[in-house]
């Protein structure tokens, strides 16, 4: 069968494809979702300068060993460089079909792709969305393979993954911080650094219920940093219940990924966290995946261990970690069992 996007499916079916229908005992049960004002910590970046930083640090620990996210303002990017990003990824899913196709690839290893699901290859019910896949650092070895329709796309995807990248420095050095650690330990023990990309559209879905824009999951790089639209769909677990993170805007939600669990022993809680589709409206959301290099040997960070915490995780390559990623698809058993000591 030849690939097919799903916006490209839409045109011509408003029901839903039965590939896409979870089983019964599979899916998101929407009414047992909790909607609160506050489901999260928002935490106000611009304190961290200053007297108060301890305070900030102390917020950011809290929320890693209690959720694994939080939201972040003030964050210091630009409201006209997200709006452009948000912009640009619209027209982007907005060209012609043929136009699109140009990117497509199912090959997880390919460094830009567009794609659909999660994995076509390993998986056998699919999610509600298409995704552009890019690798944005160092900047200047990628750009060149990007998306050149829309004209202005890699102008202002290269100046987005900038200020991104500025960001993410800044909270990896909390991180650490919060930790005990130095204020390089982290942004060191990911060694060369890579920084990738997803613009995910999901389009509206005629019977939301059946079917996921992404199962629950937890990202396998070490910190995620998302930019939603103003279309809610993201939801985490927490305390055992389903709990949406709605949009605020100008903000960003951060998650720990599954690679600050290990170097953090355990203390800070990678993030389930799941999205999930409505029958209105298409939501765009742009996560950037902030991970080790390949060769980077991940372990649990050396101070934080000592009798009564033993380590927790062996160490390994990442590149070991991100195969075994892909290759299990995003099932509810984590990816970090198998590295966990003694499973
Ligand atoms: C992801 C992800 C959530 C969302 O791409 O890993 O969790 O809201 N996305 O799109
Ligand atoms: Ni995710």
């Amino acid at each position: 069968m030849a690939p097919t996007l799903l916006s490209d499916i839409l045109t011509q079916n408003f029901s839903v494809p039965q590939r896409y229908i979870r089983p019964v005992c599979d899916r998101a049960n929407l009414t047992q979702v909790h909607y609160a004002e506050c489901p999260v910590s928002s935490i106000d970046l611009q304190s961290l300068q200053g007297p108060h930083r301890t305070l900030i640090l102390n917020q950011i620990a809290q929320a890693c060993q209690n959720d694994g996210l939080f939201q972040v303002v003030n964050h210091g990017i630009p409201e006209g460089v997200i709006e452009n990003m948000m912009q640009v990824s619209r027209d982007f899913f907005r060209l012609p079909e043929f136009e699109k196709m140009k990117n497509f690839s199912d090959d997880p290893s390919k460094t830009m792709r567009l794609s659909t699901s999660f994995n076509m290859k390993r998986e056998s019910v699919r999610n509600w969305r298409d995704y552009l896949r890019l690798h944005c650092y160092p900047l200047q070895d990628f750009t060149d393979e990007w998306p050149s329709n829309p004209t202005s796309f890699r102008g202002c995807v290269s100046e987005y993954c900038t200020m991104v990248r500025g960001l993410v420095l800044r909270l990896l050095e909390a991180i650490s911080e919060s930790l005990g650690l130095e204020g390089d330990y982290i942004e060191k023990a990911l060694g060369k650094q890579g920084q990738h990309m997803a613009i995910n559209y999901y389009p509206p879905c005629p019977e939301p219920e059946l079917t996921y824009g992404l199962p629950g999951h937890t990202d396998p790089n070490a910190l995620t940093i998302l930019l939603q639209d103003q279309v809610p769909g993201l939801q985490v677990l927490k305390d055992g219940k389903w709990v949406a993170v709605d949009p605020i805007p100008n903000s960003f939600v951060v998650n720990v990924g599954d690679q600050i669990q290990v170097i953090s022993n355990g203390r800070y809680k990678s993030a389930i966290h799941r999205a999930v589709v409505n029958n209105e409206k298409e939501r765009i959301s742009v996560p950037t995946f902030y991970c080790p290099s390949d060769d980077a040997i991940i372990s649990p960070a050396e101070k934080l261990l000592d009798k009564d915490h033993p380590p927790i995780y062996r160490s390994y390559t990442y590149s070991e970690y991100y195969l075994k990623f892909w290759d299990k698809g995003l099932k509810q058993e984590n990816c970090l069992d198998c590295f966990t000591i003694g499973k």
